[in-house]
């Protein structure tokens, strides 16, 4: 009974507790930075870009949009959680580009705070597959859809049926391995990651199995995509294999 109190309240504080003692930031591992390399790698590379950072978190995405930032982009950031978006402003901040970050506390499935047609780049990088309503999730996907304009570009990363919190641990030493050396390979793996996985990944993996959040099928989630409007464009596996990274295109 107990246990079952503890495990309610750490589901019901997931989000917020880990984003306000920073312990999502500092155990987020390689591997979902990765995911996010891939999806900052799709940009265009065009000037002065509109992105809508659609369930932003803390913000980590602002790591990877230096070039961005440097073309002029605007960064729009929205969540349900104010711990996540003070988070992203004081990130901002570290960064020097808070003038061109605007964050809005807002729930995805309800009308957006930004006009339709306004937007080049809308991502959603692990946010949706937690509204686990399917019309909620269906609402928060047209509320995107609408505030893209024509001819924009939207990606969505989602965790897959494969989601294995060993693979991404073990992907993520691997790539650690390789940008930063053994040595610092090592110390992730022994004093990082095993928290990684015990407070995250391993709560992750058994919301998804217990189908309490989405796990997807690349064809599931193409068909979301459909549903509200998009062109689907390309897709690839990232996360070690445990999600589905794929683009749509809202036609001209
Ligand atoms: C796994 S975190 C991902 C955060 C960020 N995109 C990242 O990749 O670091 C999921 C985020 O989705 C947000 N979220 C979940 N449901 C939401 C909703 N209905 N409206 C707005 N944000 C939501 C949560 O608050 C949380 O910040």
């Amino acid at each position: 009974m107990i246990g079952k109190i503890k495990f309610i309240l750490y589901e019901k504080n997931y989000w917020g507790t880990g984003f306000k003692s920073r312990l999502y930031d500092r155990l987020t591992p390689e591997s979902y930075f990765e995911s996010m390399r891939q999806t900052v790698s799709l940009l265009s590379g065009q000037r002065d870009l509109k992105i809508l950072d659609a369930g932003c978190g803390t913000g980590l995405l602002l790591i990877f949009l230096e070039d961005a930032f440097e073309k002029g982009c605007i960064y729009y950031g929205t969540d349900l959680l104010s711990a996540g978006l003070d988070r992203v402003k004081e990130r901002a901040r570290e960064l020097g580009i808070l003038d061109r970050v605007t964050c809005f506390q807002s729930d995805l499935s309800e009308s957006p705070p930004l006009k339709e047609n306004s937007i080049d780049i809308v991502i959603t990088h692990f946010s949706i597959y937690t509204i686990f309503v399917n019309d909620k999730r269906q609402e928060a996907l047209r509320n995107m859809y609408n505030v893209l304009r024509p001819g924009g570009l939207f990606i969505a990363s989602c965790p897959s049926k494969n989601y294995d919190a060993d693979q991404i641990i073990k992907e993520s030493c691997e790539l650690i391995r390789i940008k930063k050396g053994i040595w610092n390979a090592i110390l992730k793996r022994l004093f990082i990651y095993p928290l990684t996985k015990r407070l995250g990944l391993n709560f992750i993996q058994y919301q998804l199995e217990s189908g309490k959040w989405i796990a997807y099928t690349l064809e599931d989630l193409a068909g979301e995509l459909r549903q509200v409007g998009f062109e689907v464009g390309v897709s690839k596996s990232v996360y070690a294999g445990s999600a589905h990274l794929i683009c749509g295109h809202k036609p001209t």
